[in-house]
């Protein structure tokens, strides 16, 4: 990533608000759904309990991708928030810039490398000291249903296999309620794909085509088979999926309107929000031949650096407070994601989030368990732009599953 004038664009939908403390931290964030405010709220509040005001820089956005370009827009003029919502391999991109904080005196203090997952506490380092912390681990290959349209249409299980997904969609058609709630935005487009790849590829193929970014995966017949699913996929979309945001799928399926919805489990921070029980009002499984394997995707603030002291007293304060156990478990209850340290009580955590637990156990021992790239832990951000790119283009047109391989192949030497 390089930070180049030509990048700033002036956004629109910055929602900014100053306290009254003495020092405010402003963080940078994009969880503006219903559930997401509320999980951003709990951090709010544990960080005015430390002392400090917040700042709110929330750019609209599924996914992130309108808040980076904000972000970089507030770096290049020399005037970075304390934190952004970072993640993945773009904390090293942004680590490179030279322009992130070392927040090791927290981490000491707070045993960071005895409470978190090694993988975990690496991608939070840059060149060996903590740069960012991490807040939650989602898993993006869930499918979730409506348990009553499931009903109506006569579809009596989740479905564990391609094969039964379809079956049950075509029933679901016939029942005339929309098989599969989407949003046509490209971040939800390789949400979905990379779902598929998963389920049709597996876990060893998806770690060789997506984080080796091996030519010979990536141009294989199974990649084939997998644009080839997808677009059955998308003949069970409305027409009016362009542009919807993820939340307003989610509430489809809440609502009845829809009986599946392929989303990270963000959206079970919207089922939360709406008073929905899971097992009851609605359903969650791993995606179809996934059940096996987890994408995961870690929330994460990087730390930029500050030249006031008050300042960067403040930032150590944002980092304790999301490291502490109890707002890890509050947070995470409203986000529908799962704690990413130890020593977190697992006592109000749902079956979902329980089964995403014991799943992220399995798979990190039997190898299933893979990096999101929809979700930008897997290629860097250039890589993944145009890897998102191909996919969103397949998905919004008559494009063949050859070529889109073809460009695939093509989009993942891009650096
Ligand atoms: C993901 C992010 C989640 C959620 C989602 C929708 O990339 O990790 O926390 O916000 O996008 O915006």
């Amino acid at each position: 990533m390089k930070l180049k004038l030509k990048q700033i664009v002036v956004m629109t939908g910055l929602v900014c608000a100053s306290s009254a403390y003495a020092t405010d931290v402003e963080v940078l964030h994009y969880w503006t759904s219903g559930g997401e405010a509320k999980s951003a709220g709990q951090l709010k509040e544990i960080v005015k309990e430390a002392g400090y005001g917040w700042k709110d820089f929330a750019v609209a956005g599924g996914g992130g991708e309108n808040a980076m370009t904000a972000l970089k827009t507030r770096v290049i003029s020399g005037n970075p928030p304390t934190a952004a919502q970072i993640k993945g391999p773009s904390i090293q991109e942004w680590g490179r810039e030279g322009v992130l904080a070392n927040i090791d005196e927290a981490a000491i203090a707070g045993k960071w490398d005895s409470v978190l997952p090694k993988v975990v506490a690496d991608i939070m380092k840059y060149k060996g000291h903590y740069v960012a912390v991490p807040v939650n681990v989602h898993r993006v290959n869930w499918v979730w249903a409506n348990p009553e349209v499931l009903k109506r249409a006569g579809v009596t299980a989740m479905p564990t296999t391609w094969d039964a997904f379809f079956a049950a969609a075509d029933k679901i058609k016939k029942s005339g309620a929309i098989a599969i709630a989407h949003g046509g935005q490209p971040w939800q487009d390789a949400t979905v794909f990379e779902s598929v790849a998963l389920g049709v590829g597996g876990a060893d193929f998806y770690k060789k085509a997506f984080v080796k970014l091996d030519q010979r995966e990536l141009t294989s017949p199974t990649m084939v088979k997998v644009f080839d699913t997808l677009g059955r996929v998308k003949t069970y979309i409305d027409k009016d999926a362009p542009g919807r945001d993820w939340n307003l799928a989610t509430a489809m399926v809440i609502n009845g309107k829809a009986g599946f919805q392929f989303m990270g489990d963000w959206a079970k921070g919207e089922f939360a929000a709406a008073g929905k029980i899971p097992g009851k009002d609605y359903l969650c499984a791993a995606a179809p031949g996934t059940e096996k394997s987890y994408t995961f995707n870690i929330d994460s603030f990087a730390m930029f650096a500050q030249k006031d002291a008050d300042a960067r007293k403040g930032q150590l304060a944002l980092a304790n407070a999301i490291m502490n156990p109890k707002f890890q478990a509050i947070f995470n209850l409203n986000k529908g994601s799962i704690p990413v340290r130890s020593g977190v009580s697992k006592n109000k955590f749902d079956d979902c989030a329980l089964k995403s637990m014991d799943d992220m156990d399995s798979t990190s021992k039997n190898g299933g368990l893979v990096p999101s790239f929809a979700h930008g832990m897997a290629m860097p951000s250039a890589t993944q732009g145009a890897v998102v790119d191909v996919i969103a283009k397949f998905m919004n047109s008559d494009m063949s599953s050859k070529d889109a391989v073809v460009a695939l192949a093509k989009a993942a030497k891009t650096k």
